[in-house]
């Protein structure tokens, strides 16, 4: 799979059910209008929603739908969760998979992720994996060891194609909801980092193809700038995802 210009929004744990209706059919209808059809747009509602949103948005429109967590079992004794084998047949195309917010309020480890993402692929989806590095590490000139340690650590194991059919997304956290954008060298640097990672240890044409986001505070303002580095391939957007406008600008900026 080559790589793809990318918008997915992340709405996290926001929207009442009928705002959240609103929202979806507003965003098909001007991607459906707007959007080139050479850029990819996801949205990533909270769980809840999944069922009515997939009934709403057919399988083939350009809008595709994602889930923001989910567990690797298959089914079972796991009170709360939900399998991705149940997302999987109520046809979601993406998962997101070890975002930030997992990691730090949910306590999820590199192995869970891992294993979350190998559940992901097994039942036909796509995972988006997060990266990125918190303020201190930053503060410290480790980011790119840090980030490419999270890279090897959740997705390098993975087969060529399962890696191409992976979409990574890198978050720094000082970032995410702050209005602290990285800058496009900042998140170039990063990007780049993770594609020459990517290229030593699988070669240079799957480091190529692999779809790289950016994330935090990416909003309308700014998407042109970032996703006019040469390896960074869209975004994945929080706060700007909750209004149409707003979330279809930035997939008009590629
Ligand atoms: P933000 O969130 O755009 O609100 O910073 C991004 C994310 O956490 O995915």
């Amino acid at each position: 799979m080559a790589r793809i210009n990318t918008a997915a929004g992340n709405w996290k744990m926001n929207q009442q059910p009928e705002e959240a209706y609103k929202l979806c059919s507003e965003i098909e209808n001007m991607v459906k209008d707007e959007v080139d059809s050479s850029v990819r747009t996801i949205i990533c509602p909270p769980l809840v929603y999944i069922n009515p949103l997939r009934r709403m948005v057919s399988k083939d429109s350009p809008l595709k739908i994602g889930a923001q967590n989910s567990y690797p079992e298959p089914k079972g004794a796991y009170t709360g969760e939900v399998a991705t084998a149940m997302l999987a047949e109520m046809g979601v195309d993406y998962v997101i998979v070890g975002h930030s917010e997992r990691r730090m309020l949910f306590g999820e480890v590199d192995d869970l992720v891992k294993k979350k993402v190998d559940a992901v692929l097994e039942n036909g989806m796509t995972p988006i994996f997060c990266c990125g590095e918190p303020l201190e590490i930053r503060d410290s000139g480790k980011h790119l060891e840090y980030v490419s340690d999270q890279i090897s650590n959740g997705v390098s194991h993975l087969s060529d194609n399962d890696l191409q059919n992976t979409l990574i997304a890198y978050e720094p956290i000082w970032a995410i909801g702050t209005g602290r954008t990285a800058s496009p060298e900042q998140a170039q640097e990063v990007h780049k980092e993770i594609r020459n990672f990517i290229s030593n240890e699988k070669g240079k044409e799957i480091a190529a193809n692999i779809t790289i986001l950016y994330g935090g505070s990416c909003n309308a303002e700014n998407a042109p700038d970032l996703f006019s580095c040469e390896d960074v391939d869209g975004g994945l957007i929080g706060g700007a995802s909750l209004k149409a406008r707003s979330f279809v600008d930035i997939a008009k900026s590629f």
